[in-house]
């Protein structure tokens, strides 16, 4: 294999074309064989569900580089189940979970010279979607819909960031309701979110903290990730992450309940008052895109709560456990890893 010409070590979290895609679509109750294609164009019409009434949700997973250069999925699993849950509460036609996988190593496979070099720490990320396609008017759910996948190689979400990112607590926005989509991967969650997150970038914060719609006082999570705080006293540290019906059951989270108990961390998943900020001794926002962003600083009411400028201790734990079984060098204990 010949790698793409790129410059792996600066990659960011930004798309850069590769060889091929692949389209699938569900019409008189089936799902067509694969369309793998050269260009980003989809042949849409203008009355598709997915343009006019948000019947659009999505993906994001990612490939790595083992150490001995074979190619392996994170969890791909996870994400062709949460598609499945969104696709459920938008009334969608779901892929089922064999073709999923099968679409994901596909397409890892047809682009293998993109994915980055183990060295380089960067990814392949993978981006499934589905769409409502039927045209139509009335607001109802499509007859047809379209599943694909592009790829892209990405280095760190959070680019401009130094060792840690900087949050604001916007009390001005709600992402989602408790009672609608905000557990689910649906586009308009994040057109939700957009002017929150635009108004933080531009006062040089890197993301925003939602708090829940119905009292504005517990944390949510971040336009682009789960948040995590840690508590640490004589008896141990304790990673607390967010409860909440409205946010995104992230794949990366529920990984790291797993692996903090395992580094014999305390867990607790439950609501998080946002005056716990000033508790905890460090935090972080944890993705697919962003792995574990340490968070450095987060501002609530001019507030300012400090976690230092590099990753602290439970931290830089469960970054060296979750990198070291993405990238195979530490052992696949629960069979994480599908290998492409
Ligand atoms: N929360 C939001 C709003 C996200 O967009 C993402 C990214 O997918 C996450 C959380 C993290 O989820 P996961 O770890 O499954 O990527
Ligand atoms: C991801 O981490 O996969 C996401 O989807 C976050 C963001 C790119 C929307």
């Amino acid at each position: 294999m010949e790698r793409a010409n790129l410059d792996w070590n600066n990659l960011g979290f930004a798309l850069v074309p590769t060889d091929v895609n692949v389209v699938y679509r569900w019409s008189d109750g089936v799902w067509s064989a694969p369309e793998f294609r050269e260009n980003f164009d989809l042949n849409l019409s203008m009355a598709a569900t997915a343009l006019h009434y948000g019947q659009a949700i999505f993906e994001g997973l990612k490939a790595f580089e083992l150490a001995d250069g074979r190619v392996a999925i994170f969890r791909p699993d996870e994400n062709a189940s949460r598609m499945q849950n969104g696709a459920k509460k938008l009334l969608m036609e779901a892929p089922p979970e064999e073709l999923f996988l099968e679409a994901c190593v596909e397409i890892v496979r047809r682009n293998r010279r993109f994915v980055p070099p183990h060295e380089s720490g960067a990814s392949l990320y993978l981006r499934p979607f589905l769409l409502g396609v039927s045209p139509q008017v009335g607001v109802r759910p499509a007859v047809d819909y379209l599943f694909a996948i592009f790829v892209t190689p990405v280095g760190p979400y959070f680019k401009g960031a130094k060792r840690t990112i900087q949050l604001r607590v916007d009390e001005e926005v709600h992402r989602a309701a408790p009672l609608g989509v905000g557990d689910v991967k649906a586009a308009g969650n994040y057109a939700a979110g957009m002017r929150a997150v635009s108004a933080a970038q531009r006062d040089g914060f890197d993301n925003v903290i939602y708090l829940d719609a119905r009292e504005g006082r517990y944390i949510d999570e971040t336009g682009a990730t789960n948040f995590y705080g840690v508590l640490s006293g004589p008896g141990g540290s304790t990673y607390v992450t967010p409860k909440s019906r409205s946010i995104l059951a992230s794949i990366t989270n529920k990984s790291l309940m797993i692996l903090a108990k395992d580094l014999g961390f305390k867990v607790e998943h439950r609501p998080i008052d946002v005056s716990e900020l000033g508790s905890f001794s460090e935090a972080g926002a944890v993705g697919t895109g962003a792995g574990i962003a340490p968070v450095g600083r987060i501002e609530w009411r001019g507030r300012s709560f400090n976690y230092g400028d590099e990753p602290g201790p439970v931290t830089s734990a469960l970054l060296a456990e979750l990198t070291g079984i993405q990238r195979g060098t530490m052992p696949d204990r629960y069979s994480w890893l599908r290998p492409v």
